[in-house]
């Protein structure tokens, strides 16, 4: 059989090569979701092939869905770019997030998740031929996307050493003319990092002077240990028209299969994108942009709570593996070399 880079394809999943786009034949499902399936099929085999909360989405949520279910017809198609009250909401809490002002809802798009958005923002501002710059170690459905939409991904190692920070001098190596666009996970997916302010800003400024448009993927951006802090560029107003930002209700509210996450981008970029998101979707599923409405009026003690329990079995394995004598893992967020093991 030819090399592949495909699990699935390796254990002998059926694959059509005749009338398959080139395009496709070049990506594969994304190895985590690989895992995933592969996972499914060994009784008793745990996955750890995608970040998904282990709780339960809030009761309260659930209960204002009901009602919504009850009360109003949800049974038709939103606008394509979401619910305006949604929109009008999620306006607010990209300011709040981010303490910014100003924000319209036109710079907001619901998306179906923020694999859709990112996938979006992908298409809609990659060329065939254009290089994206990806850390590595990083979420693997950034290069399936890149690759996806004719664009050639060029990776950065991050530095493990120093807790899988970013390495800005190596960011700086990879630009070239062909560069269109970053991508950055903050905080990381798979390794855990928060990348530092001093740096992203450091990237903040390579993007401007190279005009190039940054792709933030912040789903996990809650999601602090050890009193960790967590910057995003997309707080800078100076970059606003060099930024795509996507967000997610599925790690923060537990809601990984509702399939309903943001973009907040520029409104001219968000409108280029609507193009591509309606071509794909129509619109994110309506049933969820309701979710999605009850989940910003809950309180944020759901949340807390869910850090506080991840961050029990974070301790709780971190003391498993310490007893492990070949095992060698790094505890994330502590940014030294005498704290890994
Ligand atoms: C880094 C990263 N980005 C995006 C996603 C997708 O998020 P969503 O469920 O909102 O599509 C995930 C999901 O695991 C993720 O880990």
């Amino acid at each position: 059989m030819a090399k592949t880079r495909s699990s699935l394809e390796a254990a002998g999943l059926k694959q059509r090569t005749a009338n398959i786009s080139e395009r496709v034949k070049k990506i594969v499902v994304s190895p985590i979701k690989e895992m995933r399936i592969l996972a499914e099929k060994v009784p008793g085999a745990i996955s750890f092939g995608q970040g998904m909360p282990y709780v339960d989405t809030p009761l309260a949520i659930k209960e204002k869905l009901v009602t919504a279910l009850k009360t109003k017809d949800i049974s038709k198609y939103s606008t394509s770019p979401g619910l305006p009250e949604l929109r009008k909401a999620l306006a607010e809490r990209v300011m709040k997030k981010r303490g910014l002002q100003g924000v319209k809802p036109e710079e907001i798009l619901v998306t179906v998740g923020a694999m859709e958005g990112l996938g979006a923002a992908v298409m809609t501002v990659i060329n065939p031929g254009d290089e994206v710059i990806v850390v590595t170690p990083g979420f693997s459905s950034h290069i399936e996307q890149i690759l996806l939409a004719g664009g050639v991904p060029k990776f950065v190692p991050l530095i493990e050493k120093i807790g899988w920070q970013l390495d800005v001098n190596a960011f700086k190596k990879a630009i070239t003319k062909k560069t269109k666009a970053i991508i950055l996970c903050n905080p990381n997916n798979p390794t855990g990092s928060v990348y530092s302010k001093k740096d992203l800003q450091e990237i903040e400024q390579l993007v401007l002077k190279h005009n190039i448009i940054l792709i933030l993927d912040e789903p996990y951006d809650f999601l602090l240990y050890d009193n960790a802090t967590h910057y995003s560029p997309a707080s800078n107003p100076a970059l606003k028209n060099n930024l795509i930002a996507c967000f997610s209700f599925s790690k923060e509210f537990a809601m990984t299969g509702y399939r309903i996450g943001y973009v907040y981008a520029d409104s001219g970029i968000i409108n280029q994108m609507m193009k591509v998101h309606d071509a794909f979707c129509i619109c994110a599923a309506r049933i969820s942009q309701e979710a999605a409405l009850a989940a910003l009026e809950i309180s944020d003690e759901f949340t807390k709570d869910l850090v506080k329990k991840l961050d029990y079995n974070r301790k709780l394995v971190m003391k498993w593996l310490d007893k492990m004598p070949d095992i060698r893992f790094q505890r994330v967020h502590i940014i030294s070399f005498q704290n890994t093991k």
